[in-house]
């Protein structure tokens, strides 16, 4: 079970590090776009927002303590921080880089729990995958064309 748990934390330290940055986004974009970007972030923080406290709660069930801290995340996610302020489009690509590292750490995770049996978190994991699959789907959309 250490190692379904071992790979949850990753899980969720990534699943925070994509909602922070997109509730950073959220609130710096500038340009022509803003209302639209800012409108589309603020929807994209919030699903994931949610998801940090299902991964957290999956994690307690397995009767482990759940990171909680930035130094934690920091060492355990698998995105990078953002310091700058890119333009609208360039956090798009951004984010859905991230989004392919999230998706990436919760099939991990995905694998782990079937090798064990574990049927709830199964389903769960499956869910994330398919929302992060179509959040991949719109960020992608946003960096094709013009
Ligand atoms: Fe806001």
């Amino acid at each position: 079970m250490e190692s379904l748990v071992e790979a949850l934390k990753k899980a969720q330290a990534t699943s925070f590090a994509f909602y922070l940055k997109a509730h950073n986004y959220h609130w710096n974009v500038e340009g022509p776009n803003f209302s639209e970007y800012h409108a589309f972030l603020g929807d994209l923080y919030a699903e994931v927002w949610g998801a940090v406290d299902a991964i957290a709660e999956h994690i307690r069930t397995l009767d482990a303590y759940v990171p909680g801290s930035f130094s934690r995340f920091q060492e355990l996610s698998s995105i990078e921080d953002e310091l700058a302020v890119p333009s609208g489009r360039a956090m798009m690509s951004k984010l859905y880089i991230d989004n392919m590292r999230v998706l990436s750490d919760l099939q991990a995770a995905h694998a782990v729990a079937e090798t064990l049996n574990k049927r709830g978190i199964v389903n769960f994991l499956e869910d994330r995958i398919d929302i992060h699959e179509k959040h991949g789907w719109m960020l992608r959309s946003y960096t094709k064309g013009e």
